[in-house]
């Protein structure tokens, strides 16, 4: 049984380049071994997280959890959360949004700004946008 969900969050302080580093290749040892795939997109303009989670129920849901409880952000809202069928990002443990590459065009064609405030749009204009990202070859880290 495979769910997928998607949160957004605000980075507590600035995130520098190690950080995100950090919280990148942590996920890319555990998520395999819990069979979590996914995508972590962070706006520097923003300091906006926004993250897929794809997986077995149980995986997806205590990985949440842990996440939820991480100091390094804050302001966590669960947006999506969906019984899946297959996966949209089994080939990245945990891809990275390549931010210099994003054309800001996509971001405007679903928000009003043109920089990632998932809070204020809807969380099916968010997953619209991780599906162009997707589609675009825009999500970087190989498994
Ligand atoms: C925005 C964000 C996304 C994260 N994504 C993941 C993830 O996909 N997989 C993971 O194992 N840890 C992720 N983490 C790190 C976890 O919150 C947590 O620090 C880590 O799993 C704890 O591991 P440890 O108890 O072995 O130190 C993320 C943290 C943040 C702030």
């Amino acid at each position: 049984m495979l769910v997928r969900l998607m949160y957004a969050s605000r980075a507590s302080g600035a995130i520098d380049q190690d950080t995100l580093a950090a919280i990148l290749k942590k996920s890319k040892a555990h998520n395999p071994t819990v069979g979590v795939t996914g995508a972590l997109m962070l706006c520097p303009a923003s300091g906006v997280f926004l993250q897929v989670l794809e997986g077995g129920r149980a995986a997806v849901n205590t990985l949440y959890n842990r996440i939820v409880a991480d100091t390094r952000h804050r302001d966590v809202v669960l947006l999506s959360y969906e019984e899946i069928d297959e996966r949209r990002f089994a080939v990245w443990s945990m891809g990275q949004v390549n931010m210099q590459r994003l054309n800001p065009a996509l971001l405007l064609k679903y928000s009003e700004t043109a920089t990632l405030d998932p809070y204020a749009v809807s969380a099916k204009a968010s997953m619209a946008l991780f599906d162009e990202l997707v589609a675009t070859a825009s999500i970087v880290g190989q498994g």
